[in-house]
């Protein structure tokens, strides 16, 4: 069992690297959010403070390195060149679903990695939501963060996933309660995070009210999981046909984010098809606390540390020029620019209530 997660766990991370694995006709949403830019910034780009706290701890700048890999030789470089990064940075990552390393113990290090290169970085374990369906309860869970001692734990939501895949598990009926039982127990935040289908806002409503401390949307536009399971079947097989169709499935990235973050009062992660510092700028006025990156991080770390911090740098270098640009001296001073909203995601806003003209009236000064 556990050496057929590894292999699948080994084929994610070789097509995400070498295949075309990321949505094809959706898009994250992000080329319809405008900022306004203004001529007289009134501040001193050198004074930027990109600097934010969530959960009690510090971040450099509010991005993460999302949840990938874990269980094999491959994965532990690749997570040891992440921690690194972050570490040096001061950002925080996650790791990929621990459920190898807890059906075979002697996986652990391939996680353990990112602790040891990353000691004092906000690190985020991983496990399935419908292992919790599957017998896993708050023992699993708990072991998930001690073995990375770990800052918080997420818990994935992939139905989509699980679908277009042969050997998925499709039985999601309880997963709610579940959830809500290891958010009441556990003494560490419990993030709840979908995959690249996204969160809409009555999904969010209920995991607010099951008692999880924030939501991580990933959204519709970055990296496809039916794309992966495509290019991992066979020719004319389900599993293709499936991942063919679905290819694009789920809700963008900034719809989902507008809507939850118009639903719960949690705080609320951006990811999915997150690719620059102006799309981490563009969540951060739509409301997210963090921004999540995971792909170009992935092409980043198979090369090593250093263009894992790089890639990164880039990302806050970016972030900090659009903050210059819209007059922004902190970041939650974000969260009161003007935006503009259009194109798709404002229709698609709009026909499902969310109100997307206060975000262009807001902070004017
Ligand atoms: C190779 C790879 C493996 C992943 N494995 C996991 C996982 O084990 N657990 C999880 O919660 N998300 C996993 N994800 C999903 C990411 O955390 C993220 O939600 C998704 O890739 C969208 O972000 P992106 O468009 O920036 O890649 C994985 C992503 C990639 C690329």
């Amino acid at each position: 069992m556990a050496e057929k997660t590894e292999k699948r766990k080994a084929e994610h991370i070789r097509i995400c690297l070498n295949e075309k694995a990321q949505a094809r006709n959706a898009t994250a949403g992000f080329e319809d959010i405008q900022f306004i830019h203004r001529a007289l910034p009134e501040i001193d780009k050198q004074k930027i403070d990109s600097s934010t706290k969530i959960f009690g701890h510090k971040f450099s700048a509010p991005i993460i390195v999302g949840a990938m890999t874990g269980g094999t030789s491959e994965a532990t470089r690749i997570n040891a060149a992440i921690a690194e990064a972050v570490e040096k940075l001061q950002l925080g990552m996650g790791v990929g679903s621990q459920r190898a390393a807890i059906e075979d113990a002697k996986l652990g290090k391939t996680f353990a990695v990112a602790r040891k290169k990353a000691p004092t970085a906000f690190l985020i374990a991983n496990i399935g939501g419908v292992q919790l369906v599957h017998g896993y309860g708050i023992k699993e869970v708990k072991k998930t963060i001690e073995m990375i001692d770990a800052d918080a734990v997420a818990i994935h939501l992939n139905a989509l996933h699980e679908a277009v895949q042969p050997e998925g598990q499709t039985n999601f009926k309880g997963v709610l309660a579940k959830i809500g039982e290891v958010a009441g127990e556990l003494d560490k935040p419990v993030i709840v995070k979908e995959t690249g289908a996204g969160i809409a806002a009555e999904d969010a409503k209920k995991l607010e009210a099951a008692g999880v401390k924030a939501i991580d949307v990933g959204g519709t536009g970055g990296t496809s999981f039916a794309a992966v399971e495509y290019y991992r079947s066979e020719m004319n097989s389900v599993q293709q046909f499936l991942g063919d169709a679905f290819w694009d499935w789920g809700i963008p990235t900034v719809v989902s984010l507008t809507e939850t973050t118009q639903a719960v009062k949690i705080p609320v992660i951006a990811s999915g098809g997150v690719r620059s510092g102006m799309d981490v700028a563009k969540a951060l006025a739509l409301n997210a606390c963090l921004a999540s990156v995971s792909q170009p991080a992935l092409q980043a770390a198979a090369k090593g540390a250093k263009d894992t911090e790089n890639k990164l740098s880039l990302l806050i270098e970016e972030l900090r020029n659009v903050m210059f640009l819209v007059g922004a001296e902190k970041v939650r001073d974000l969260a009161k620019t003007p935006i503009v909203v259009t194109g798709k995601t404002a229709e698609w806003l709009k026909t499902r209530g969310f109100n997307v003209e206060n975000y262009a009236k807001r902070g004017a000064r």
